[in-house]
């Protein structure tokens, strides 16, 4: 996601839009930059990389003025680079924006047909262009940016100056996030709270539709038809370091909390107006390769192999053609068959594993073709692949990958359907009814996720625990498996995840009072040979904790603890049942004391072998 900043007021711009810049870091960037006005002119300073690149060409040549916007990027479309970056001026407009303009490819269209031409790859900068066209027409600066935005479909968050308005500065939003810091003669606008703190902590908060025109002397809130309408403001008592978090405690509970954005984000700009196709433009797919393919490998570590996993059960299910899935380090020595029919995915959320990108080189060296589910824009994975899904989760901080994993489980869900529609292998009936049940998706996570405080309250009884076992059957004994390594990986308690089916064949014989067993119930065709599994834990005195849509009750009596998510279609349940579990792991290590987002001996990304 990222980072906006915007002042009006008495002192230096740029020095108080760069100290906030630095509070945003967290977030995740690849390129940054600042506008100022000063005496009616604009100036604007854009660098690639880190901050400390902006700054350096900021002591070259400061920016002055006491109005000014900033932005730290996190490349979504366009790669990482100084044209890319924002500020994006149009004639006497500067804009930075958050969010995804899902239909920026017509506006560009109808823009150069009015004459506008563009510098950047970006979605963003057509909304400078939007704003100029509109103030062109006779707009006031208010009625330009309040018009602009009502013709973008997406998320965004953005602040505009100009300079014929010095004594100006807009922001409005709509799906993505943007705060308003009250000041003594001047005011802020952020993304977040940490970037204005240390100024102010009278806080307002922008809901969707609404605007804000800030000046040095008071704030003007109105909605999108203009008028004007009261805010009160918060007074925030957080830390600096708690602010970062957006209140939460660790990076990883905020990302468990964003998935229902994250995965809005992932899904934005990729179904079609009908709602029964998927558009994955841009991705660099050739859909000739995808109609010839006799044979795909999903490719990936950890978390994302588990992901991969649930791939390899909706491609089967609608491709109808043979999927592997293999653990990164084991397929590249394994000397793989691969033929120029062979589509390897890989699945990766830094884009920088290093066993990951071994498994690219071996497919590219035997002929295959590489598509990459992958989180970080021009990544090494995402560059060198020959097509690439981004995953729009924004940066994932905590080392237990969780906002990350659900969304690559979306792109696999909306590669199925894009691929079954080129083979015809799923017709529109299919397509339009599954991607009915995929915009569903958001609303039922929010849902899921008001069980946080009640497995907080399970989570005691457990902390204790020296091996817990987690058992699904079909999709969800990835889900079995990835519940196990968010446990062990943050609270150091061993964990394993079966097979259900397999629990005859060796797991039984550990059953006792002592270890817990995290059963993944979700009522489909399988429900009653997991119930059956239940009652094996059960009747050996095993502590069962159940994740189920199910209403039977005697579920909930032979659980020691039972947790209800909503009901979705079946091949989208994983992405449900995996939130309970990502809670548990999370409250039962901040009870263990462990350092959650990040635990011991573990990297985010591991760049080596
Ligand atoms: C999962 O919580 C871990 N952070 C780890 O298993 C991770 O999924 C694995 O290292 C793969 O990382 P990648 O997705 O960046 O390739």
């Amino acid at each position: 996601m990222c980072g906006i900043v915007g002042y009006i007021g008495q002192q230096n711009a740029a020095d108080i839009i760069l100290n906030g810049l630095r509070k945003l870091e967290y977030r995740g960037y690849d390129s940054a930059g600042i506008s100022t006005c000063e005496n009616g002119q604009l100036h604007t300073a854009r660098a690639k990389g880190k901050l400390v690149n902006l700054e350096t060409q900021l002591k070259a040549t400061p920016l002055n003025g006491s109005l000014g916007i900033g932005h730290t990027r996190w490349a979504t479309h366009g790669k990482p680079s100084t044209d890319n970056a924002h500020p994006h001026r149009a004639g006497s407009f500067v804009v930075v924006h958050n969010g995804i303009i899902e239909n920026h490819l017509e506006l560009k269209q109808q823009l150069q047909e009015a004459g506008h031409t563009f510098k950047s790859e970006t979605d963003s900068e057509i909304i400078a262009h939007l704003i100029e066209e509109r103030h062109k027409q006779g707009a006031t600066f208010v009625d330009a940016v309040r018009e602009a935005t009502h013709i973008l479909a997406g998320a965004f968050a953005i602040v505009v100056i100009s300079d014929k308005y010095p004594d100006q500065m807009i922001a409005t939003k709509s799906g993505s996030p943007l705060v308003v810091g009250q000041g003594e003669h001047e005011n802020f606008v952020a993304s977040d709270i940490p970037a204005m703190l240390s100024h102010t902590r009278e806080m307002i908060f922008l809901h969707d539709g609404e605007m804000v025109v800030c000046t040095r002397t008071g704030l003007n809130f109105i909605d999108f038809a203009g008028n004007s309408i009261e805010k009160s403001s918060k007074t925030i008592t957080w830390s600096p370091l708690m602010a970062e978090k957006g209140g939460y405690r660790h990076f990883m509970l905020k990302e468990i909390h964003e998935q229902p954005r994250a995965i809005a984000d992932t899904i934005a700009g990729r179904i079609n107006k009908n709602k029964d196709s998927v558009v994955l433009a841009g991705s660099g797919i050739d859909p000739e390769g995808i109609k010839n393919v006799e044979r795909i490998y999903i490719i990936a570590c950890g978390t994302s192999w588990h992901a991969a996993l649930v791939g390899k059960c909706l491609l089967e299910k609608y491709i109808r053609i043979p999927v592997e899935v293999d653990i990164a380090s084991e397929f590249r020595y394994r000397n793989p068959l691969v033929t120029d029919k062979t589509l390897t995915i890989l699945i990766s959320q830094s884009g920088e594993t290093a066993d990951t990108l071994a498994a690219l080189r071996e497919t590219h060296d035997k002929g295959g073709k590489v598509l990459a589910i992958c989180n970080v824009v021009e990544s090494s994975i995402a560059r060198d692949s020959d097509g690439v899904i981004y995953t729009h989760a924004g940066p994932e901080i905590g080392v237990a990958s969780t906002k990350a994993f659900t969304t690559q489980l979306v792109a696999l869900f909306m590669f199925t359907l894009y691929a079954g529609e080129l083979r015809d292998s799923v017709d529109r009936q299919t397509r339009s009814d599954l991607i009915a049940e995929l915009l569903t998706l958001p609303r039922k996570l929010e849902e899921t996720l008001e069980l946080d405080p009640l497995i907080e309250d399970a989570a005691k009884a457990y902390i204790h625990a020296h091996d817990f076992l987690y058992i699904g059957r079909g999709n969800q004994f990835p889900i079995a498996l990835e519940g196990a390594l968010k446990l062990k990986e943050i609270s150091y308690i061993h964990a394993e995840g079966y097979p259900a089916g397999e629990m005859k064949h060796g797991p039984i014989a550990l059953i006792d009072e002592n270890m817990p067993v995290v059963c993944i119930a979700p009522y489909n065709h399988v429900f009653g040979k997991i119930v059956s599994n239940m009652e094996e834990v059960r009747t050996r005195g095993g502590q069962l904790i159940t994740i189920t849509d199910s209403i039977l009750p005697s579920l909930e009596d032979n659980s020691n603890a039972l947790f209800r998510v909503p009901t979705i279609h079946d091949d989208l349940m994983p992405l449900i049942t995996t939130i309970p579990l990502q809670l548990l792991a999370y409250h039962i290590a901040v009870f263990k004391g462990t350092d959650v987002d990040q635990p011991r001996n573990l990297a985010k990304s591991v760049t080596v072998e």
